[in-house]
């Protein structure tokens, strides 16, 4: 039985990811900070965090706090096995269930530093690509942003809720 879906966002894809989860298993939503405030150690959860350089926002602390029963990483980058594989890897999640999500990525909603780097390796990058390659995806994506947040990626997680009631 899970009580809550404790989510960590910086630009708002995790935050949309957790309210539509919410509204379809009827667990309710709570951002990282309020769990912080007032959840209980005996809390069953599933995590969901936005990913910075393959870390998992925010994991650490509900691993060690809360009965940790599912976690959910988003990125911007395309779902494969291989990177579902480095993640679970790099975040030491052999033991939970893990669901990677496409995301998205606004580079306008990012907090000052991290849109100061962002914005300095978008210029590098743009530096180092040959003009004919100048729309390649990567580029595209870091530079006018883009948003693959759709209902039918959560379907994977909420047979997975079903089948742990
Ligand atoms: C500094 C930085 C590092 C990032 N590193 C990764 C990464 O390693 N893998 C990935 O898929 N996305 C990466 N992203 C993209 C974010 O994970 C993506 O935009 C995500 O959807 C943000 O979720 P949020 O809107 O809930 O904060 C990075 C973004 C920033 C700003």
């Amino acid at each position: 039985m899970i009580d809550y879906i404790v989510y960590k966002t910086h630009t708002g894809f995790t935050e949309s990811y957790a309210k539509m989860l919410s509204k379809q298993t009827g667990i309710p939503a709570i951002s990282s900070d309020e769990a912080k405030k007032s959840l209980k150690s005996s809390s069953n959860i599933i995590f969901m965090g936005w990913i910075r350089a393959g870390q998992i926002r925010g994991l650490k602390r509900f691993r060690k706090n809360q009965n940790l029963k599912c976690v959910c990483g988003v990125g911007m980058t395309a779902p494969d096995k291989s990177l579902d594989e480095r993640l679970v890897e790099q975040n030491k999640l052999e033991n939970h269930p893990f669901f990677y999500l496409q995301g998205g990525f606004d580079l306008d909603k990012l907090d000052g530093l991290y849109k100061i780097i962002m914005e300095a390796a978008v210029k590098a990058i743009n530096k180092e690509t040959d003009d004919d390659d100048k729309n390649n995806e990567a580029l595209q994506t870091m530079e006018n942003g883009c948003n693959y947040v759709s209902m039918d990626k959560l379907t994977p997680i909420i047979k997975w809720v079903n089948a742990n009631k």
